[in-house]
């Protein structure tokens, strides 16, 4: 059995002020939920604020990004090292803003997860395909790439894995429910390849426009096992009722 690992990525969104104002809220809206893994990846300057209001709470603290050096003379990054410092379980990498906005390879993005875990980060590893290479055909051998080279020389264990279909995030079109699985599935036939039985404990989330409205839906796919939440996530009311989605047959 997979925890469901529901995540917010609030992206270059809210001051400190407004990461308190969320946490007040949403904190209360989600203190019984459990058997669900709850983390919220705000903007690296709201990070101390958001662990020092979430101590004691069943949330967890995830980075957008990390760096893939331990220290030194790289102004402006982040070292794996400083976000366990500073409460971080996860980090997200190689999400396709990073790799289309930030030229990240998918061999930056293996070095990002080789030195995260080193640290004892955990990795939120982000997938996907666009427009062009889905009406190509191409989102297998898209899928497939980023996985080889992004896991090479990996262990299996702390990472997540978001399928993130590009055509999908931010768009308000959301992959249906059986092209989630599809993905999903072939997603865990390719971790499969690498690490045997240990795929099936890898939690395979998906992100791209979940909204409450559909979180139920997508939540019921057999290989869906969570959500990465962008615009919804902005809101406690709307975040915590992706939280706390219904298992619908
Ligand atoms: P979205 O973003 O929910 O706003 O589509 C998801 C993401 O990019 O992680």
């Amino acid at each position: 059995m997979r925890t469901p690992f529901l995540a917010a990525n609030w992206k270059m969104n809210k001051t400190v002020g407004e990461t308190r104002d969320f946490l007040a809220q949403f904190i209360p809206q989600v203190r019984d939920v459990s058997g669900v893994d709850i983390v919220i990846a705000p903007p690296f300057t709201s990070l101390a604020t958001a662990a020092a209001e979430i101590k004691g709470t069943n949330i967890m603290l995830a980075a957008q990004n990390v760096f893939h050096e331990e220290k030194g003379a790289f102004t402006g990054e982040i070292s794996p090292r400083m976000l366990v410092d500073i409460g971080c379980r996860y980090s997200i990498i190689g999400h396709s803003e990073r790799r289309q906005y930030f030229h990240e390879t998918d061999e930056m993005v293996n070095k990002k997860i080789m030195i995260a875990k080193q640290t004892g980060l955990g990795v939120i590893l982000c997938i996907g395909e666009s427009l062009e290479e889905r009406e190509a055909e191409k989102t297998f051998d898209v899928l497939s790439r980023q996985l080889e080279i992004g896991l090479n020389g990996i262990e299996y264990q702390n990472i997540v894995i978001a399928y993130e279909p590009i055509w999908a995030i931010g768009t308000g079109k959301t992959a249906a429910p059986e092209q989630a699985q599809e993905a999903h599935a072939f997603i865990r036939e390719r971790l499969r390849i690498y690490y045997g039985n240990n795929a099936e404990k890898f939690a395979i989330i998906y992100g791209g426009s979940v909204t409450p409205e559909n979180v139920d839906s997508l939540m019921a796919c057999r290989d869906v096992d969570g959500a990465l939440v962008g615009g919804a996530s902005l809101k406690a009311e709307s975040f915590s009722r992706i939280v706390k989605f219904r298992k619908v047959q």
